[in-house]
């Protein structure tokens, strides 16, 4: 192997490079113009979640406070977007160079050899897949967040359960007045429950959600995704590192 890596870098060095890999300022433009491309089809999701919340609660806070209780959604996304993503997209799918111990495999390095380059040439050839692996990318890891069990869902629950607390705490006392008062904690916990439920059955929407804003179709090797696809100008863009 060592002299695989010794011959690789002898061949680098005397054979004029024509093309050449996807990295350094690469890797990290492209990978954050698909993180920069999707905030706002996010942003429309989570609005969407933010109205349903408010509907659900008796108070129907505005659309700033109830976007305030999804808060550490967003913020752990944003946190561990970039790693995710930019490992969904390079090493998991495109290899940087196509060579192999330093060697190009046969017919490489050209966009349909055996190994898929991460040239940009092989990014922009294999377009449909590049378009399909930052969607999926993004619809996991968000709804792996709106999932009970991540922590952040777990503060997303409690702020919405506090939310709701002010209305119960209210009728709680009419109760008191009016009511035997042995019957109050099971009162309690059963709104508690169905305050859950019911945020349960919004969050577990975001990732559908997600695919009805990009344009409903999950077809990532021709033409789906229309509305995350921005097909023209991230081409340009590929492109335009050499
Ligand atoms: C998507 O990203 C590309 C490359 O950075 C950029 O040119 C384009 O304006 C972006 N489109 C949107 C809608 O953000
Ligand atoms: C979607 O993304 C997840 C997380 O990165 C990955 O485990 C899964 O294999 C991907 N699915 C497809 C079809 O690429």
């Amino acid at each position: 192997m060592r002299f695989g890596n010794v011959f690789g870098l002898l061949f680098a060095a005397l054979v004029p490079v024509t093309v050449s890999a996807c990295e350094g300022d690469c890797i990290v433009g492209i990978t954050n113009a698909f993180l920069t491309n999707y905030t706002s089809p996010i942003e429309f999701v989570m609005d969407n979640v933010a109205k349903q919340i408010s509907n659900m609660l008796p108070a129907h806070p505005g659309l700033e406070t109830s976007r305030n209780y999804l808060r550490p959604i967003l913020d752990s996304y944003e946190n561990d977007a970039y790693n995710g993503m930019e490992t969904a997209i390079f090493p998991s799918y495109f290899h940087g160079k196509c060579q192999q111990d330093g060697v190009d495999p046969p017919g490489c390095p050209n966009p349909d050899c055996p190994v898929v380059c991460g040239t940009p040439g092989s990014l922009v050839h294999f377009y449909g897949k590049l378009r399909y692996i930052a969607f999926n990318q993004t619809r996991y890891h968000l709804q792996t967040l709106a999932t009970p069990g991540s922590d952040a869902y777990k503060q997303v629950e409690q702020a919405v359960l506090d939310a709701d607390g002010a209305k119960t705490r209210r009728m709680i006392r009419i109760y008191e007045r009016s009511g035997p008062y042995g019957t109050v904690p099971s009162f309690l916990t059963k709104r508690e429950d169905d305050t859950r439920t019911k945020l349960q059955d919004i969050m577990r929407n975001v990732g559908s959600m997600l695919l009805q804003t990009c344009g409903g179709s999950e077809d990532g090797e021709t033409n789906g995704l229309a509305d995350c696809s921005w097909e023209k100008a991230m081409k340009e863009y590929i492109l335009s590192f050499p």
